[in-house]
């Protein structure tokens, strides 16, 4: 099994919740890129994204996955956009495997709509709004997510699932 397991999706399809549960029944570490990167800011997300804008998140979101392609035994929830930027999908697929977690625009919506967490690219967005921009958004990062080394299907996935894909290849 690779030293690093990288879980990639779009917002809302679960990466935290599935690595958090994949790295326990593993015994890797869990590391969320999120996090890492709130805590090494010391702010929010979306205050990055209002004080520091968008371009200045993406160049951190690179520095601290390039800093865990150092570290070993780890699974990695990935934020949504990190994929498809900065050459990030190269440098995953070369320090470990990777995994998509693919969803429908629907099932990501209702997923989102019901999610706590605030994300600055859909804040404000009307329900119809929302799938208008998931489809487009996701249309274009799927030429990314889909040179991941492994595609499962979001909807009812099994850590179970997911542990034994990485151990039987
Ligand atoms: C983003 C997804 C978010 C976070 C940021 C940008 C994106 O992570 O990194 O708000 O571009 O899709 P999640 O996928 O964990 O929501």
């Amino acid at each position: 099994m690779d030293t690093r397991i990288f879980l990639i999706g779009f917002m809302g399809s679960g990466k935290s919740t599935l690595g958090s549960k994949l790295a326990r029944r593993i015994g890797y570490q869990f590391m969320d890129m999120d996090h890492l990167i709130e805590e090494t800011a010391e702010m929010s997300i979306p205050t990055i994204f209002n004080e520091h804008g968008e371009e200045v998140f993406r160049k951190w979101e690179h520095d601290i996955l390039v800093e865990l392609c150092s570290r070993e035994q780890l699974v990695i929830a990935t934020g949504g956009g990190a994929p498809c930027h900065s050459q990030l999908m190269d440098i995953m697929n070369a320090n470990g495997s990777t995994i998509y977690i693919q969803l429908s625009p629907e099932a990501l919506k209702n997923r989102l709509i019901r999610s706590r967490t605030e994300r600055p690219l859909i804040k404000g967005k009307s329900e119809a709004e929302l799938l208008d921009f998931i489809t487009g958004l996701l249309g274009q990062r799927e030429l990314f997510y889909s040179q991941a080394k492994y595609i499962v299907k979001g909807v009812n996935l099994q850590t179970e699932e997911l542990a034994r894909l990485l151990v039987d290849s």
